[in-house]
């Protein structure tokens, strides 16, 4: 809680451009929540957790970059939310450092994400990658977020933040707020379009598999021509139907439908008009966020400003917590 209102926190790491899974599973819902006056949101950029990969630096910074501006532009004000980049608060690992002195090796152990990216890159298992999930607690517990909207992979870090947050409680009285995660609405988990039984990744190698979320026209429409289906060739919902049932949540997403009035919609109709509408509402609906964001790119004072002011804003409530963590461990103040 801050100032009586419920705090949100979510973020994306900021590694290559985010795709249109990433818009429709999260950040469209970001903007839902954030019209709420009554949540204080806050939204980070996430570059921290992004050197558990090696990045390129060049990258990185431009990755981190174009996502503030995509937050902006897919319709988070950043005057009412807190829109900040990770690496701007040292609070973040500083807290994640006390925080690894409170996790045990097993717990860590456990995480499946972990697994599979040490599986991926196999040739670079960092101990930074080992405690991922010890500094995104830290991100949340930070803020005493009482929401955090994340995607199912994800959840099982979340439930590693409230057993870190129960167990420092638990030694020193209510220091951290215990965080629920909040799944969508829509809780939408758009599939890769070449192979839609996986998620879409912007990590996949066929560059097909997704939609950036700057793709242009006909780059979306190519991709969605080329989306992988089935040989039933009848539009239906249905799980053993995976490439169809993902082009009608893409439409759906896009367009506000429900699953009945797109399927009444493309009733008697063949998978090449269906891919066509999608790619269409796909274009229709990412057309203006990129407006908005080809003009971000040119007004660089303007983005400047946002980022120090909201990076400000962030140390701010971090930092009190911060403080409050460093007396309880039994950190001496240093003297005024
Ligand atoms: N690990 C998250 C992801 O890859 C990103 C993230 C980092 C995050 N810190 C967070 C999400 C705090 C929610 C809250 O999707």
């Amino acid at each position: 809680m801050i100032d009586g209102k419920k705090t949100m926190l979510s973020g994306m790491q900021s590694t290559g451009m985010i795709t249109l899974g990433n818009y429709l599973g999260a950040l469209k819902n970001w903007v839902t929540l954030s019209d709420d006056e009554d949540i204080n949101c806050f939204y980070g950029i996430m570059d921290l957790h992004s050197i558990t990969v090696r990045q390129d630096p060049a990258n990185l910074r431009k990755s981190a970059r174009n996502l503030l501006m995509l937050y902006i532009a897919a319709g988070l004000d950043p005057v009412k939310n807190c829109i900040f980049y990770q690496s701007h608060v040292p609070a973040h690992p500083e807290l994640a450092w006390i925080l690894n002195c409170y996790t045990y090796m097993g717990e860590m152990n456990r995480m499946t994400q972990f697994k599979d990216k040490a599986a991926k890159h196999s040739d670079n298992i960092n101990t930074g990658l080992f405690t991922y999930p010890v500094l995104m607690a830290a991100d949340i517990l930070l803020y005493q977020a009482d929401l955090v909207p994340v995607g199912k992979d994800q959840m099982q870090h979340l439930e590693i933040t409230r057993d870190i947050a129960n167990r420092f409680n638990g030694i020193y009285g209510d220091v951290f707020t215990i965080p629920e995660g909040y799944v969508g609405k829509s809780g939408a988990k758009i599939m890769s379009l070449q192979d839609p039984t996986k998620k879409m990744s912007k990590s996949d190698e066929n560059p097909n598999a997704s939609i950036s979320l700057l793709d242009d026209k006909d780059t979306i429409m190519r991709k969605f021509k080329k989306a992988v289906t089935d040989s039933e060739g009848v539009i239906a919902y249905r799980d053993d139907k995976p490439g169809i049932k993902n082009l009608l949540d893409i439409y759906c997403c896009c367009t506000g439908k429900t699953v009945d009035e797109a399927l009444a919609e493309f009733n008697g109709l063949g998978y090449g008009q269906l891919k066509e509408c999608v790619g269409e509402a796909v274009v229709n609906e990412l057309a203006p966020i990129q407006q908005r964001f080809k003009e971000l790119s040119e007004d660089k004072a303007y983005v400047d400003g946002i980022i120090k002011t909201n990076a400000e804003k962030a140390s701010y409530y971090a930092n009190k917590t911060l403080r409050k963590v460093k007396k309880k461990v039994g950190f001496t103040e240093l003297p005024r």
